[in-house]
């Protein structure tokens, strides 16, 4: 019997990852049979861990905190998902034992928004908080998603411009200083690309940014999350989602891209959200 093909996710920390869980709840749809590893290597240990687990044979890897951009920089090959984000949270192996980045996070918050909460993108005007790797990845699928407008503030308003910069449209895509946010009005959809919650600091945002139906969107899930999805709802938003769907949604894409095959998301992150 040949044996299952070795996969794995490389973080630090690691333990509680959620990326074995959700490989393996999507192998078993298609009886795949794979392992699935949770790797901790420390920053200066990781490159040479990747390269350790692809030469053993690894088929593919998933890549989280704080690896992601070096994820992309020791790659051989970069999708443009990745170049553009300047993060990678996949890599594959190409034929000739090279390997690929791609950046499956901003489809995957596309696809939880549009297929599991049933949003509509085109035409809303959205805020993007944060400027970081998470945020960058988010701006460019929702532009291509539709949305009419991006507004992106950052505390540190340089980083939100060079993204704007990068972006390179200025007749959709603004920045604002994170200090005015109180003045900007209201916004249909808002979105925490932020990494205070994960970090354990609350972010004091005004409740005049959310709008009469407006959806907020953290991209953390579990602790990381409560406290801005309780600020959207004291502020009256519609609806305030968590990034666990985006999360199950990422895993899909990068499943595809390593088993050619599409994964039912629903009963895994039913399972996954029953759990936290
Ligand atoms: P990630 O990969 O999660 O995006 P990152 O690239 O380090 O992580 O980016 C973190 C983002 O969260 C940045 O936009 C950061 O703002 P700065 O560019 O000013 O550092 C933002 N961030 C982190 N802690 C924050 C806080 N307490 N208040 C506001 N923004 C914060």
């Amino acid at each position: 019997m040949s044996q299952p093909s070795q996969f794995a996710v490389f973080g630090h920390p690691i333990a509680h990852s959620l990326s074995p869980r959700i490989h393996q709840g999507f192998a078993q749809q298609f009886g795949i049979a794979l392992e699935y590893r949770a790797i901790d290597a420390m920053p200066e240990a990781f490159a040479g861990a990747v390269r350790a687990f692809f030469a053993a044979g690894g088929a593919g890897a998933n890549v989280t905190l704080p690896h992601k951009a070096a994820a992309l920089a020791l790659a051989d090959e970069r999708s443009e998902a990745a170049a553009r984000a300047g993060i990678a949270n996949v890599l594959t192996r190409l034929p000739d034992g090279r390997l690929a980045a791609h950046n499956s996070d901003g489809a995957g918050l596309v696809r939880d928004l549009t297929e599991r909460h049933g949003v509509d993108l085109r035409g809303r005007d959205a805020l993007l908080l944060g400027a970081g790797g998470a945020a960058r990845a988010a701006a460019w699928s929702l532009l291509d998603a539709g949305v009419q407008t991006l507004t992106i503030v950052n505390r540190t308003p340089e980083t939100a411009d060079a993204l704007a910069d990068a972006i390179g449209e200025p007749a959709r895509v603004h920045t604002r200083y994170w200090q005015d946010l109180a003045n900007l009005g209201s916004y249909d959809l808002i979105l925490n690309a932020t990494s205070a919650g994960v970090l354990g600091n609350g972010l004091k945002l005004p409740m005049s940014l959310v709008g009469a139906r407006a959806l907020c969107y953290d991209l953390a899930y579990g602790p990381a999350a409560i406290d801005f999805i309780a600020w959207a709802k004291a502020a009256g938003a519609r609806h305030a989602w968590d990034g666990l769907g985006m999360l199950v949604e990422q895993a899909a894409a990068a499943f595809e891209l390593w088993h050619g095959q599409q994964p039912d998301t629903e009963p895994v992150y039913q399972a996954l959200r029953a759990g936290i």
